[in-house]
């Protein structure tokens, strides 16, 4: 039926893509803008050139941003070395700092001066110096009909000798990635400095205000900031930490505009998105909304419920358990919103009357794409329909070993028996010291109870949920010695497993490394994680992997037909892969559903809307109440309100989060930490009506730094732009 309506279509969705493309889709490489987006940036309002955005000859706005722990985003706002960052991505050095007395999440921290500035070892953050394309030395000794492994090995001996030939300083480091599917290589001088202190924090009832509920949604209220601070050798490299580096002296910094934003305003976004889909086949989307994503997001229903139960009523459990859960209900809710947006936005037949006009394009190009090409879309559809039951598998097994604390224990467990088998036994003792002590932060946030009904939960999911023929014999016998209820399993497993508490474990491992062996198919815990294993490992990984491998093959091939026979009607953009990227938009609202539309800005009035005394979400500092009653806003209002956050139409991700939103001039106006809930599809099917990024206003962030805290020795560090 496709068929016959394909010319019109073809036309149509062409049309769509001119449209698409001219909007804001794409997470483009830096160094590769001047041409096609340079003039569609000015064309949107743009004041700036590609050259100010990136240049190796001079201090550009590439220099001001940098990877902040290979995790988020962060950019430097000042000569000295300041970063700002989401507090979300502080989080985990915040949390560090703070104890009862001292609890940095709950009262906030700010360093009244540098030397109260707090080191944080193994954060870092990355400068690119210079981005190269390495593609065609690093693709010179591949061959048709290569297998993926002989291709990879062949790519992997090159990409060693780029590296080894790149010019770059002794300070410096190189890095090469695969773009488009493994099409191209690109080539990274970095510069990764160590020495990163905390200088401030707002509270969490600003910095994470809303939490889990206002998560993923707009209208949003949420001042998710933090700052950071780059300390170098006193020559300005990169150097361990120590009292005697110095604050960073940056090549380019970021200007900040105390001018806001209007409707349609030109915005850009610089950072290091992780990763993203979108040109995958219609079968692959379907498999992910309609295969995993339910699988995924039906483990997760059943975790989150009840450790939210045991929070509620148990104080010590909600601080053992509060990053894990925000960790745990981020991904679930974005995959919630991610199947959901894919249906209301026809996802999956948008892809469909794309692969039509693929196809009609390629019937009728020239002889040598033809021929080239053809059968590559199908049989890629085809082996995502036949990967389906043994990628589900896969994601149930993960996810039971993600949740079930006990099971991610053991496996821990079997990694290091694995890693003393491959070592030899002499290093037993090194080893065992090390593999608990590495425990112990694990056993410090965990409940046996907590776990004990996770499990019960979880295994009865994954009973249902993964096919006989692939969990396994010995799965399929522990379960039946418990009458395949999965209570039952989990009394027996709790109540006698070493995995359940420290001491357990370290009287477990006391014993010679043959004799812990043995043991692990005897303890009721280790038992039941080797038995699952066992049957993932001899029933599914080996099929998984050889479908995997043939998908990778196929998706590279279709990722450069797509390029080859809609070059000149379409702009393809490298999926996401944590380097460098920069995405424009413009600011805009947008109508999620019929008859509801949603404004583009919030205000400090929206926040004493959502107040809730003595809520853990949604409680609200007195100083800031103060300020709202007195108006005291300083320059940082506007017309007698407090701009918090805003949104635009920014192609961005996660990873995105802490990066700078720029206007026209490059002047920092916003930090970026979010998306808006109808757009989380937007990493495999992004649609410009619906899709936007959620970013703190900047002057929110000065008014909380300044007024609300009072450390106004940062604010006259930066360069303000009034
Ligand atoms: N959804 C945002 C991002 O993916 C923010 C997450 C942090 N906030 C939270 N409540 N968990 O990472
Ligand atoms: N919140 C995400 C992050 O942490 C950003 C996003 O997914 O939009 O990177």
């Amino acid at each position: 039926m496709l068929q016959r309506i394909v010319k019109p279509l073809m036309i149509a969705v062409l049309l769509l893509f001119a449209q698409l493309t001219y909007a804001t889709e794409g997470m483009w490489l830096p160094q590769l803008l001047s041409g096609l987006n340079e003039k569609e940036m000015k064309g949107m309002g743009m004041k700036i050139t590609a050259s100010d955005i990136y240049n190796i000859n001079k201090g550009s706005l590439k220099d001001a941003i940098v990877s902040f722990g290979g995790f988020c985003t962060a950019e430097v706002i000042s000569s000295q070395g300041l970063i700002l960052t989401n507090h979300h991505c502080g989080y985990e050095s915040i949390q560090k700092h703070s104890s009862l007395q001292n609890n940095f999440l709950e009262k906030g921290f700010w360093a009244k001066t540098a030397t109260e500035e707090l080191p944080n070892p193994g954060l870092f953050v990355t400068f690119i110096v210079r981005i190269d394309d390495v593609t065609k030395a690093a693709l010179q000794d591949v061959k048709p009909g290569m297998s993926e492994r002989e291709r990879q090995s062949a790519i992997d001996k090159r990409l060693h000798e780029i590296r080894q030939n790149a010019r770059r300083e002794s300070w410096q480091e190189t890095m090469i990635k695969p773009f488009y599917e493994g099409n191209q290589y690109f080539l990274f001088v970095t510069e990764t400095f160590n020495d990163v202190r905390l200088v401030g924090t707002p509270p969490s009832a600003i910095g994470k205000f809303g939490s889990d509920t206002d998560n993923w949604v707009w209208p949003r209220h949420t001042g998710d900031f933090s700052m950071f601070r780059i300390y170098a050798g006193k020559d300005g490299r990169p150097a361990p930490y120590s009292l005697d580096n110095v604050p960073l002296s940056p090549k380019y910094f970021l200007p900040v505009s105390l001018k806001g934003v209007k409707q349609n305003d030109f915005t850009m976004v610089l950072g290091f998105p992780g990763r993203t889909n979108e040109y995958l086949p219609s079968e692959a989307v379907k498999l992910t909304v309609e295969a995993l994503g339910p699988a995924k997001v039906g483990m997760r229903d059943a975790a989150l419920e009840v450790l939210d139960g045991y929070m509620r009523k148990d104080e010590q459990i909600k601080i053992q358990y509060a990053a894990k859960y925000a960790n745990t209900a981020n991904a679930w809710k974005k995959w919630k919103g991610e199947m959901l947006g894919v249906k209301q936005t026809h996802g999956i037949d948008k892809k469909e009357q794309y692969e039509a006009t693929y196809r009609e394009l390629l019937n009728t190009a020239n002889p040598e794409l033809k021929v080239q090409y053809s059968g590559v879309l199908d049989s890629l559809n085809e082996m995502y329909r036949r990967i389906r039951p043994y990628a589900q598998t896969r994601d149930y097994y993960s996810e039971l070993v993600r949740n079930v604390e006990l099971f991610t224990a053991g496996d821990r467990l079997i990694s290091f028996l694995g890693e003393v088998r491959d070592k030899g036994e002499g290093q037993y003792e090194t080893l065992r010291q090390q593999f608990l002590e590495s425990m112990q932060p694990f056993y410090k946030n965990y409940n046996a109870q907590v776990d004990h009904d996770v499990s019960v939960r979880l295994l009865e999911i994954y009973a249902k949920g993964v096919p006989k023929q692939y969990a396994g014999a010995e799965y399929a016998q522990i379960c039946a010695e418990s009458n395949n209820d999965s209570r039952t399993l989990a009394d027996k497993v709790y109540a006698a497993s070493a995995l359940t508490s420290p001491e357990k474990l370290k009287a477990f491992v006391q014993q010679p490394y043959n004799a812990v062996v043995a043991q692990m198919w005897k303890d009721p815990g280790t038992r039941l994680i080797m038995a699952m294993r066992k049957g993932f490992v001899d029933n599914v990984s080996k099929p998984v992997n050889d479908l995997q491998n043939n998908i990778n093959n196929l998706q590279r091939t279709y990722m450069q037909a797509q390029m080859d026979v809609m070059a000149g009607k379409k702009r393809f953009y490298p999926d996401a892969n944590s380097t460098l990227r920069v995405t424009y938009g413009k600011v805009d609202g947008y109508n999620p559903r019929d008859a509801v539309h949603y404004d583009f800005y919030t205000y400090l009035d929206g926040v004493m809307e959502k107040y809730v005394p003595g809520d853990y979400e949604f409680d609200v500092p007195a100083k800031l109440i103060e300020l709202y009653k007195n108006k005291d806003y300083g320059r940082y209002g506007v017309n007698g309100k407090m701009p918090v956050c805003f949104i635009a139409s920014n192609h961005t991700t996660g990873g995105n989060s802490g990066s700078p939103a720029l206007d026209a001039n490059g002047h920092l106006i916003g930090l970026n930490f979010d998306r808006t809930w109808e757009g989380t599809m937007s990493d495999i099917n992004y649609d410009p009506s619906i899709c936007r990024n959620i970013m703190v206003d900047i002057r929110y962030v000065l008014f909380i730094v300044d007024k609300y805290a009072g450390c106004t020795r940062l604010v006259d560090e930066m360069k303000l732009v009034k």
